[in-house]
């Protein structure tokens, strides 16, 4: 079967249909290419790339203006995924008309939809953006944007009031009109309460496996990030050491001058280069370089 442009709507279908929902994230064209020619659902350009792009140790660093430089990349290089931006921390919670063109640079970039962190505490935003007919995800449980706020990376909605709360969220963030709704480090047995609570679909990223669908950090899966390795995380690959590999045997090559052989080397036209050399043998070079800069100034 043909796979064509993938739409909000689409998604709602799938989880209506109980088909699965396969989404990951990337950060540039290259990637983006890849995943998109692998019929994945949907693409984050995740504020994960603050830590797996540009090092820092949490995704509170990266900027607007960085998100959308890479959400313009992810965009040249995708067909049919859905692209949502990740909106990142004090781009929507500081003041609501700033968060209605912040998501809507996210679009101009080329994103479908923009992905916000927070439950009720949110509603307000999330309506301003709908009603500016921007499409919104949700993103609640370990939202890495409040990381300080938690004590650190740890798995949330363990008590009956977290998962009350947890489950209150998601039925609000529903009714306002989300599209999808990101489950981040939550206990399976909630995960799946709040899939079956509502009417549109749960990407899971460490909540288990009865939510509508996955996401993945890519650098994560394929195991090119590793400063951590959270349980839930599955590497699907050893593409890190497949890269330490190759670069390696390019260094070996190189310093034993095996590369570049002739197949991998441009040939000189064969009528001139004899020309060539007999110029070369009689020129001198210095005074012609000379000659030449002399003429250009
Ligand atoms: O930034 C990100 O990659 C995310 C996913 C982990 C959901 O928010």
């Amino acid at each position: 079967m043909a796979f064509s442009k993938v739409t909000t709507k689409k998604l709602i279908e799938k989880k209506q249909k109980g088909l699965k929902i396969v989404t990951l994230t990337s950060y540039d064209y290259a990637f983006a290419k890849i995943v998109d020619d692998s019929k994945i659902d949907l693409i984050l350009v995740g504020d994960s790339l603050s830590m797996v792009m540009l090092g820092h140790k949490t995704t509170l660093a990266v900027t607007m203006d960085e998100m959308i430089h890479h959400t313009k990349a992810v965009a040249r290089g995708v067909t049919n995924a859905l692209i949502v931006g990740d909106m990142p921390f004090l781009s929507y919670k500081v003041d609501i008309k700033d968060a209605v063109y912040n998501a809507g640079r996210f679009i101009q970039a080329g994103a479908e939809a923009v992905k916000i962190e927070g439950g009720t505490e949110i509603l307000p935003i999330v309506n301003a953006m709908i009603g500016a007919d921007i499409q919104v995800m949700g993103h609640i449980g370990l939202t890495p944007q409040a990381v300080y706020k938690f004590g650190g990376n740890l798995v949330q909605g363990k008590t009956t009031e977290a998962a009350k709360k947890l489950l209150i969220d998601a039925k609000n963030l529903e009714k306002a009109g989300v599209f999808s709704i990101v489950l981040e480090s939550i206990p399976w047995q909630l995960a799946k309460l709040i899939t079956k609570s509502v009417s549109v679909p749960t990407i899971g990223i460490g909540a288990g496996p009865h939510c509508d669908g996955q996401i993945l950090v890519i650098h994560d899966m394929l195991g090119i990030y590793t400063d951590f390795k959270p349980k839930f995380l599955k590497y699907f690959g050893n593409i890190g050491a497949e890269i330490r590999k190759a670069l390696a045997s390019y260094k070996d090559e190189v310093e034993k001058g095996v590369y570049p052989d002739m197949e991998h080397s441009y040939d000189f036209p064969k009528e001139d280069l004899d020309k060539v050399n007999e110029w070369f043998e009689s020129a001198d070079l210095d005074a012609e370089a000379a000659r030449a800069k002399a003429k250009k100034e």
